[in-house]
């Protein structure tokens, strides 16, 4: 990701009701996205199709939990592009650039957020806590955490990343 890709991103995910409803505003997010950059975060695009347009992003901060391991701190994939293994690509490539700097990853996911927790578990993830009313009042994150050190021993994923995708 680089500074250009961000004010693109954020348009689209400021309209996704998911964020809606964490009342994900264009300021905050961009001002966000802007310090993840600034602070070497890994911070990946999925650029798609002939026109090269950005339809998916993940956000890790490599000692973003207990200052041991890796934070999914954002996956997204633009709504007229899921299903195509865009998500699994991505995921599995901040794995392999958080494996680098930690065994484990942790994220939270919301507890009404059922597609994205089957998606995490598909990929290796286990549910090891929960925090009741942690962003939102009423709603639970659930902590879901993957042992990195068996990403090396999946299949590799097929789909090409952009040469622009890096570690930032
Ligand atoms: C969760 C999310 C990142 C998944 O991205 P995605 O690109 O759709 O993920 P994939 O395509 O790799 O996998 C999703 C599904 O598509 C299926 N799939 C994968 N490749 C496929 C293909 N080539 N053809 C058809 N289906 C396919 C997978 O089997 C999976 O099925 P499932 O829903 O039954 O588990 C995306 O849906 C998203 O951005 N959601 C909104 C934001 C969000 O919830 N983020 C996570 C919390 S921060």
């Amino acid at each position: 990701m680089t500074e250009t890709d961000i004010p693109h991103i954020v348009k689209w995910l400021v309209a996704v009701p998911l964020w809606q409803r964490y009342q994900v505003s264009t300021t905050g997010a961009r001002a966000r996205f802007e310090d993840g950059l600034r602070q070497g975060h890994i911070l990946l695009v999925c650029d798609w199709g002939a026109d090269n347009r950005t339809v998916g992003f993940t956000w890790c901060l490599q000692h973003g939990v207990f200052g041991l391991s890796a934070y999914l701190r954002l996956i997204g994939v633009q709504p007229d592009h899921s299903k195509l293994g865009i998500g699994a690509a991505l995921l599995a490539h901040t794995e392999r650039l958080a494996l680098e700097f930690a065994k484990d990853m942790f994220l939270l996911v919301s507890d009404f957020n059922v597609d994205a927790q089957r998606f995490y578990l598909k990929h290796g993830y286990t549910q090891v806590g929960a925090i009741p009313g942690y962003v939102l009042p009423d709603v639970t994150e659930l902590i879901f955490r993957k042992r990195l050190v068996d990403v090396g021993r999946e299949g590799e994923t097929t789909l090409a990343m952009n040469p622009s995708s890096k570690d930032m």
